[in-house]
């Protein structure tokens, strides 16, 4: 291994894993050796390019923190969050498709009852939300645990909400015994990723659009199916089309539909003008089981 050439150097350092234990290891190993010494060949990488792509690596990994992880934001933004996850979770036609996790999942959110207002008293449009949780064969799925969270109307989390440390716009439900759940909320707005690290600069560089279009997070676990990990966006959302994330699908967007106090399903309930979400959400069995 000497003398090595731009000709030879990517033979050589494939043949330095040969006594690599794990073979998964092995073939994702040597795959991506080829894969990054093609890009460098292709684009012609300079020192500088070379040294500027590790200072920005350096960047994204430094401004990790127990609450933010840059690295995901930037594997959302170039496609990889959901190319991982399509190849993961191929669902048939009918089944919840999934979406983004993102970074707001709270473990700490509370279980509520049925019904129950999850809003922590914010302000905003009230959201009124009916969902059932059905099987393939459109049976009810009883006991699903379902987890909601959501932004409020100017597009913060509760983390992000000024003075608020009480989890809001989240919490822990399960369906009955016919498979419904429901809440009572504010309507989410849509908001911008983050854009003042090194994904933004990226973004800005690249003429990107920073802002998610208005959603809903659902996660949906029940013995014996899939986990859903998933999200519902408005039909008139303004920003479907350029997510940066790459998380919409035609089957996630719904319709937020908009009621005046005294009319529509939930008349009685508010005396404001309101929306109300309605959904269906089809699990597909758990391979193993
Ligand atoms: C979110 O929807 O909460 C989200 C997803 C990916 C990146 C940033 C935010
Ligand atoms: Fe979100």
């Amino acid at each position: 291994m000497r003398d090595l050439t731009g000709d030879t150097i990517t033979e050589a350092v494939i043949s330095t894993m040969r006594d690599t234990k794990d073979p998964r290891l092995a073939t994702i190993m040597e795959s991506l050796v080829r894969h990054l010494h093609s890009f460098v060949r292709e684009v012609g990488l300079t020192e500088e390019e070379w040294a500027r792509g590790v200072d920005y690596l350096t960047r994204t990994g430094q401004t990790c923190t127990p609450t933010r992880q840059e690295f995901i934001l930037l594997s959302d933004v170039l496609g990889v969050t959901m190319l991982v996850d399509a190849l993961s979770n191929r669902r048939p036609a009918g089944a919840t498709e999934n979406s983004v996790l993102g970074p707001f999942f709270r473990e700490d959110r509370p279980q509520q009852a049925d019904a129950s207002d999850i809003s922590g008293g914010l302000p905003g449009t009230p959201l009124f939300f009916e969902g059932r949780v059905v099987d393939r064969g459109g049976a009810p799925v009883a006991g699903a645990a379902v987890d909601v969270w959501h932004s409020d109307g100017e597009g913060h989390y509760d983390v992000d909400v000024p003075g608020r440390v009480d989890p809001a716009m989240r919490a822990l439900l399960r369906t009955d015994e016919t498979g419904h759940f429901a809440f009572r909320s504010i309507r989410p707005a849509s908001y911008p990723i983050p854009g003042d690290g090194p994904v933004g600069e990226y973004m800005a560089a690249t003429g990107r659009s920073l802002m998610r279009p208005a959603h809903v997070h659902l996660l949906i676990e029940a013995p014996g199916h899939q986990r859903v990990t998933t999200m519902l966006f408005p039909s008139d959302d303004p920003h479907l089309d350029t997510d940066p994330v790459f998380g919409v699908k035609e089957s996630l967007v719904a319709s937020y539909d908009s009621y005046a106090a005294d009319a529509g399903p939930c008349r009685g309930l508010t005396d404001e003008p309101y929306t109300l979400l309605r959904h269906t959400f089809v699990l597909e069995p758990r391979p193993e089981d």
